[in-house]
């Protein structure tokens, strides 16, 4: 296998963004070549898929329609982007992937984590060598939230709805090894120290 593979989880206003950048800046400056990415997104096509599926006025989604669209969007990127830069040996790093299906659509919105993995087998080539997730309190992520800019169409989702996302999250870091939780609540400086331990502990990178 080539490239490494890393994906940054949470719900919304956990402080992936901030981050991903950190980590960016710190590969770099160790000399590997990186690609950043986002989901939905990071394509032309993926883009547009995420407006539709963001958009505040497309009430009547159905959750299955929801799911597909994210599974479209994902396929998209990984043919256009992560797989030909993991085939060149770069480090790509993306702001939420497959696991964002599996708790948002599966779990929140109660599709199955089993159907979600499945349709995704279609979509993707590789799952992440690692996932660090950054665990916050729903109520806690909303409020962050609330500070920026106008809320899309999942983050207007009533409390209940956040809250199963994020005990949906600390289910699959249970069941997974491969998802990493590091308590969102910690200042970044620590978050990012937790990280690089992490990623170095598991011989991930040196
Ligand atoms: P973002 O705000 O982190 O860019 O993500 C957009 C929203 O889409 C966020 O509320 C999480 C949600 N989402 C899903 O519901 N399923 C998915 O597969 C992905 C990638 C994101």
């Amino acid at each position: 296998m080539s490239g490494i593979f890393i994906t940054m989880e949470g719900p919304d206003g956990s402080g992936k963004s901030t981050q991903i950048e950190l980590l960016k800046d710190y590969l770099s400056e160790k000399g590997y070549d990186i690609i950043v990415t986002r989901e939905p997104g990071g394509t032309q096509i993926s883009e547009k898929i995420r407006q539709i599926i963001l958009d505040k006025e497309n009430e009547k989604m159905s959750d299955m329609t929801e799911l597909m669209l994210y599974v479209a969007a994902r396929a998209q990127l990984v043919d256009e982007v992560i797989k030909p830069a993991l085939d060149k040996n770069q480090v790509v790093i993306s702001d939420r992937f497959v696991d964002s299906s599996a708790v948002y659509q599966g779990i929140a919105r109660g599709l199955g984590t089993k159907l979600v993995y499945e349709m995704n087998q279609y979509a993707i080539s590789r799952m992440p060598d690692i996932t660090f997730l950054l665990d916050l309190d729903a109520k806690e992520g909303i409020k962050r939230k609330k500070h920026q800019a106008a809320l899309d169409r999942l983050e207007l989702e009533k409390l209940s709805f956040h809250e199963k996302v994020v005990e949906g999250y600390r289910s699959l870091a249970q069941e997974q090894d491969r998802i990493v939780l590091i308590d969102a609540t910690l200042p970044k400086e620590t978050i990012f120290e937790r990280i690089i331990s992490v990623l170095q502990e598991r011989k991930i990178m040196k």
